[in-house]
């Protein structure tokens, strides 16, 4: 058989994608009109994008604080292609480094409070390079089930994934972790890894309760802190809003949200990080990132310090949305954060609510099997500071009508909130 006939079937006949355990066909769902991914944005102003030639209130994006529009944020751009044109063409190994790369290094070695810090070209790079540079055949890594694609593929790139090397924690359950560490002697050598702020349900990890059974079981600790920077910790990340920087060996970042670009980091010892810059192979078989991209970052950061009254609206603005929806009957999971998932379970009636709300004006991103349980199929929410009070009632009055609409049924409130 050839070997693209699995192609040839995925187009074309419905079936087959429940066949092989895709559970929405594309097609299909094209046809019916209610297909929610690759939705072109043809103009983006922020907190509204046109889609089609009509306006729609961005409730799906992850820019934060609003700062991919921030004047001063733009001009830095500008400014760098001027300075640096428009490539690196190359990688940071050889030609690619730029003075503008250390630059953003020493700021976020700074900001994370951390010695030193890597900047790579993507944050899926980032967690693929600094877990495969350090992970070798005997080493240990122990992550949460519901950790970011990119820390499990850069699982997959270590010799850890195999011989039961990889262990899974029941979501944000420290009893099971801590019943993994157990099992293991002090001596061997492990990882933990979390996110600080989990990008589909928008929990916080605890981590004043994991840094303690890192140190009792002898383990280093890893936050990937993507949705935290600029949002949790007056900015700085869930260690900050913990206020446990020294208990996390190693920080993770992108900059694809909060932080307005595209790229990531990763931040430590000058020792780890001198290593990872040496053997992570995304970091140095792959170009460095555009200064372009890199400007943004540095003027990002220095917003954040200056206003921190963008995280604070952005929080509060969420806050009221997760009362507000719960009040309408939706379930928002464990949110807390101004991530907001709204969980509506059967997928078809998700598909068909992303679809209300389209029309509606509403812009939300659909989640749904193999992204999460078949159960649980949501719509994704995200906030940002520079929505509007306006912007929030007519969301609002949009998901009151869905409710009415689709028939959803009462969904339980989440279990931590009910029971205080
Ligand atoms: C928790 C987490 N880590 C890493 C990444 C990868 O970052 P990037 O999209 O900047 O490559 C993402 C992106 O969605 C994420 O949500």
């Amino acid at each position: 058989m050839d070997l693209f006939e699995k192609c040839r079937e995925f187009y074309a006949n419905p079936q087959f994608a429940q066949k092989i355990g895709y559970p929405t066909n594309p097609r299909l769902a094209q046809a019916l009109g209610i297909y929610p991914y690759f939705i072109p944005i043809e103009s983006a102003e922020g907190t509204e994008v046109v889609v089609d030639g009509k306006r729609l209130i961005m409730l799906g994006s992850n820019d934060y604080l609003g700062l991919t529009h921030h004047p001063r944020v733009k001009a830095a751009a500008a400014e760098a292609i001027e300075q640096y044109g428009t490539s690196c063409t190359g990688s940071r190994f050889l030609n690619g480094t730029l003075a503008i790369h250390i630059e953003l290094e020493e700021q976020l070695a700074e900001f994370t409070g951390k010695e030193r810090a890597l900047v790579f070209s993507t944050g899926f790079q980032t967690n693929l390079g600094t877990i495969s540079s350090l992970i070798g055949k005997d080493d240990i890594v122990i992550t949460d089930r519901d950790a970011h694609a990119s820390i499990i593929d850069g699982i997959r790139l270590t010799p850890a994934q195999k011989d039961g090397k990889t262990r899974y924690f029941q979501h944000n359950d420290m009893e099971d972790l801590e019943n993994i560490l157990r099992s293991y002697p002090l001596e061997q050598r492990k990882l933990v890894i979390v996110d600080g702020v989990f990008s589909m349900g928008g929990d916080i990890a605890p981590l004043p309760q994991i840094i303690p059974l890192c140190r009792d079981y002898n383990a280093r600790f890893m936050v990937d802190d993507a949705h935290a920077i600029g949002v949790l910790g007056r900015g700085r990340g869930t260690a900050f809003h913990f206020d446990c920087v020294e208990g996390i060996d190693l920080v993770m970042g992108t900059f694809s949200k909060s932080l307005a670009s595209i790229g990531g980091f990763i931040a430590g010892t000058k020792e780890v990080i001198h290593w990872i810059q040496h053997f992570a192979r995304p970091f140095i078989f792959s170009a460095s990132l555009p200064a372009a991209n890199v400007a943004p970052v540095l003027a990002a950061l220095e917003i954040i310090r200056e206003e921190p009254e963008r995280a604070e609206k952005v929080n509060r603005l969420a806050r009221r949305m997760r009362a507000e929806l719960q009040a309408l009957g939706y379930n928002t999971g464990n949110s807390q954060t101004p991530i907001i998932p709204i969980v509506i379970g059967d997928q078809f009636k998700t598909l068909q609510a992303w679809d209300l709300l389209a029309k509606a004006g509403v812009y939300t991103n659909a989640a749904l099997p193999p992204a999460v349980p078949s159960h649980l199929s949501m719509l994704r929410t995200s906030l940002m500071a520079t929505h509007t009070e306006d912007q929030l009632d007519k969301v609002l009055s949009v998901f009151r009508l869905a409710r009415k609409k689709l028939r959803l049924q009462d969904q339980q409130p989440p279990k931590d909130e009910t029971h205080g």
